[in-house]
């Protein structure tokens, strides 16, 4: 054990932790909510969510007898919502197997949903104070560099080596602590590209930076680029309530969204909303549909390109075996939406909130290529998964 690591890394610690709300609790329930929360999400912003979740749902039994439609409300924001149905789903195992509480080994851990062997060290660890290093980017970056690790981090046998070194420079107690300082150290000195070795407190026993190349560390393997998907997102009205689609597939389980109508690549304007019309007039009795603006939103392995468009409709029936609901604007504010969907709800309030919208939508120019224009709304954000 390389004790001068622990001890260089918890001294640091004690003076540079960050003050995050989901730290420093005795609750292991917490622990866990905190750790789901921040599997695909930076501290700072999952601590936005944590109190309002922990407030809405204190504890597992509150959590397991939700339904799910509130839990994946309270999550709405933050993205990756598999994590908000996980977290449910652990929480009943947990009351129903568990007698309610948090079980405090990895491999318990490790059996319940969304916990993998990240999130099950990492709760073991910081709330059961179990030895076990908490291994995720963060960690697997500042260990490459502290042992010029050149084998490419994505590759199981190295992440084994640097899993294996990282165990053996943790302590025997502070384990959550070394486990937390190290996660700090990744997100605000030993970063990706040009790490601040200046103020790091392990840069003295770290060999990359004694071999002069810690910018290089660590070796990943190539990316491919998301995938790019178009969409029509169609605001379907009558008399001031619009339809949303509920929908079951896994990217947007429970979800609620505005009728989508996948597009080829790059389709023009005027094709959208023929397309929007042909589609609608087997569906549902609607007028013809208007373009509102176009959007985009980045998720991790795609993109979705979307032209925003409406149509009113003559009825409120839907011939197709879509799960749907007319819904009107507190409905739009409580059901749980991706948000991919951002932009197309807060044009759905505009159109419900006054006829002056009905105007100005009909007055745009049909030429345009949706691609090539400027997005309006554009959400850059979590991923809905
Ligand atoms: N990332 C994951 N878990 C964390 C924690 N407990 N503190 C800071 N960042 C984290």
């Amino acid at each position: 054990m390389n004790d001068s690591i622990s001890a260089l890394i918890l001294s640091w610690y004690d003076l540079n932790k960050r003050r995050l709300s989901f730290r420093d609790t005795g609750d292991p329930y917490r622990v866990l909510v905190s750790e789901f929360m921040l599997q695909q999400t930076r501290a700072e912003m999952a601590e936005a969510y944590f109190s309002r979740f922990i407030a809405r749902f204190p504890d597992i039994r509150s959590l397991a007898d939700s339904p799910l439609e509130d839990v994946l409300k309270a999550w709405e924001g933050l993205g990756y919502y598999s994590r908000a149905r996980s977290l449910r789903r652990a929480a009943e195992i947990i009351r129903d197997q568990y007698g309610g509480n948090v079980p405090d080994t990895c491999d318990a851990l490790l059996s319940l949903p969304g916990v993998g062997p990240y999130s099950a060290a990492a709760v073991a660890s910081i709330a059961f104070g179990v030895r076990t290093p908490a291994m995720d980017g963060n960690l697997y970056r500042v260990f490459a560099r502290l042992y010029d690790e050149r084998g490419c981090v994505d590759r199981d046998s190295v992440r084994r080596r640097l899993s294996s070194l990282a165990l053996a420079d943790m302590p025997e107690d502070r384990c959550g602590d070394f486990n937390q300082a190290m996660m700090d150290l990744g997100a605000a000195v030993c970063v990706p590209g040009t790490p601040d070795c200046a103020a790091c407190p392990l840069s003295c026993l770290c060999r990359a930076y004694i071999a002069g190349h810690p910018e290089s560390l660590p070796v990943r393997a190539k990316k491919r680029p998301p995938a790019q998907k178009d969409y029509a997102v169609v605001i379907l009205r009558r008399q001031g309530r619009i339809c949303l689609f509920r929908r079951s597939e896994k990217m947007l389980n429970s979800l609620y969204v505005f009728l989508l109508i996948p597009l080829p690549e790059e389709t023009g304007i005027r094709e959208v909303l023929d397309r929007a019309d042909s589609f609608l007039l087997s569906r549902v009795p609607a007028k013809p549909a208007f373009y509102l603006g176009s959007a985009k939103h980045v998720f991790t392995h795609q993109v979705w390109n979307m032209a925003l468009i409406t149509a009113e409709c003559d009825a409120e029936s839907w011939s197709g075996p879509e799960q749907h609901v007319w819904t009107n604007v507190e409905g739009l504010a409580s059901l749980p939406m991706p948000g991919a969907m951002k932009a197309a709800r807060e044009k759905a309030l505009q159109l419900l909130s006054g006829p002056a919208e009905e105007g100005k939508i009909n007055s745009r120019s049909l030429s345009l290529n949706l691609m090539a224009e400027n997005t309006t709304g554009s959400t850059v954000g979590c991923d809905s998964k």
